[in-house]
């Protein structure tokens, strides 16, 4: 160490000196930033153990949660965990699929048109996901009014959408259909068809909404789940063919009128296939926009339908007419059937047979009698 003596002329280097002061300086402060590093590390590990160990739960909101597909999504939620707000006007949908769950407090039912934008909008907030299962779900009657579908479904995700993103949510789940791909040419159909030909305003009005789902993913953080349903039976199912038989039969079990010719082929899938199948791509894929056939690996014609139905309740020689022509309606499609490789490769495949899928329903119809007065 240098001593110095009172008097003693100092020559200072001062690039040495300024070298040194400033190289202890900066370690000073590195000392200071990796405290200060260490005790931000410590907080965040125990903020990440608080979220571990405390009860953290998500809220999901789904539209048209009262009705078939939304009620039966919204109880998995629950029992996944997730506090669930349902947002439905009743219009099509049940108070039975809804009344045992009102008790819960993590569930929270808004009856509520979802075209009143401002009335929806506070109830996204904090929401972290969106299942949007509100439309009008009635292929046959596009043509009766035209608007219907235009305002029940187009606007109505556009509203959705829109109260979604101001909340700052991450994923949005839709409903759309296998109807979007109208008379396709190519059987299984996949994701990847042409943009089809329209041939219904129900079709129409869901590709439309696909639309502005793929706009919204692109312009704001919100990830889009589509999901292209071929026709969906088992419990709670309240419309299609199966119920329209059903309900026939019951006031005249001896005579059966079909629309069409009876060899309109479609593929089904059974709504717990299908919630299985929704839960599995959401957690699974985290594409900008996500787009799944939900089907299964075959199909039927309506004859066959009709027949599983007279022999499940035990009818026999049930006289059958026919309306005639390849099309139950106009829109009606001759043939749906959706490739699924897609939903295959992402790991999830269907388990139910389209002829269970028809048993469960019609056992189901049978035990709830009451649904063939409401709708
Ligand atoms: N069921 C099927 O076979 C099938 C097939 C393909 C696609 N989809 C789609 O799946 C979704 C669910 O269909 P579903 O069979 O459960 O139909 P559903 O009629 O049983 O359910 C729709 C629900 O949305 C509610 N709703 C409709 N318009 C509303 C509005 N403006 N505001 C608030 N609530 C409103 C209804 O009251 C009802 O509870 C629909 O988007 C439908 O288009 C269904």
């Amino acid at each position: 160490m240098e001593t110095f003596k009172k008097n003693t002329p100092i020559s200072v280097d001062y690039e040495r000196y300024n070298e040194e002061s400033n190289s202890n300086r900066r370690s000073r402060i590195y000392r200071k930033e990796l405290a200060s590093a260490r005790t931000e590390a410590k907080r965040t590990i125990d903020f990440v153990e608080v979220l571990c160990t405390a009860e953290v739960t998500l809220k999901a909101v789904v539209t048209g949660g009262a009705g078939f597909i939304g009620s039966t999504i919204a109880d998995r939620l629950l029992k996944e965990g997730y506090s669930v707000l349902v947002i439905d006007n009743f219009r099509t949908g049940q108070e039975a699929f809804v009344s045992h769950n009102l008790k819960n407090p993590k569930y929270t039912l808004v009856r509520e048109d979802l075209l009143n934008y401002e009335k929806i909008l506070p109830h996204f907030k904090e929401a972290k996901i969106v299942f949007h299962m509100a439309a009008n779900a009635d292929v046959r009657h596009g043509l009766e009014d035209t608007r219907r579908d235009l305002e029940q479904n187009t606007i109505v995700t556009y509203n959705v959408l829109e109260a979604a993103r101001k909340n700052g949510v991450k994923k949005f789940v839709f409903a759309s259909t296998g109807s979007i791909y109208g008379e396709p040419d190519t059987f299984p159909t996949p994701e990847t068809y042409k943009i089809p030909i329209q041939t219904s305003f129900y079709g129409a009005s869901k590709i439309a909404c696909e639309g502005l789902i793929q706009a919204f993913a692109e312009g704001f953080p919100m990830k889009g789940y589509i999901f292209r349903f071929v026709s969906c039976m088992g419990e709670r199912y309240t419309h299609g063919c199966v119920f329209d038989f059903m309900k026939s039969l019951r006031k005249d079990p001896t005579t059966l009128h079909i629309l069409g010719n009876g060899k309109q082929k479609k593929s089904y899938i059974y709504i717990g296939d299908l919630v299985e199948a929704i839960f599995h791509v959401i957690s699974t894929q985290h594409e900008k926009v996500n787009i799944y056939n939900l089907g299964t690996d075959e199909f039927v014609d309506v004859n066959f339908i009709a027949q599983t139905i007279f022999d499940e309740l035990k009818l026999k020689n049930v006289k059958i007419s026919y309306s005639g022509g390849e099309r139950g309606w106009i829109g009606d499609s001759p043939f749906i059937y959706l490739d699924i490789a897609k939903l295959q490769k992402a790991g999830f495949s269907p388990k139910t047979s389209i002829k269970d899928s028809i048993i469960h329903t019609v056992r189901y119809l049978n035990t709830h009698p009451f649904l063939f007065d409401q709708r």
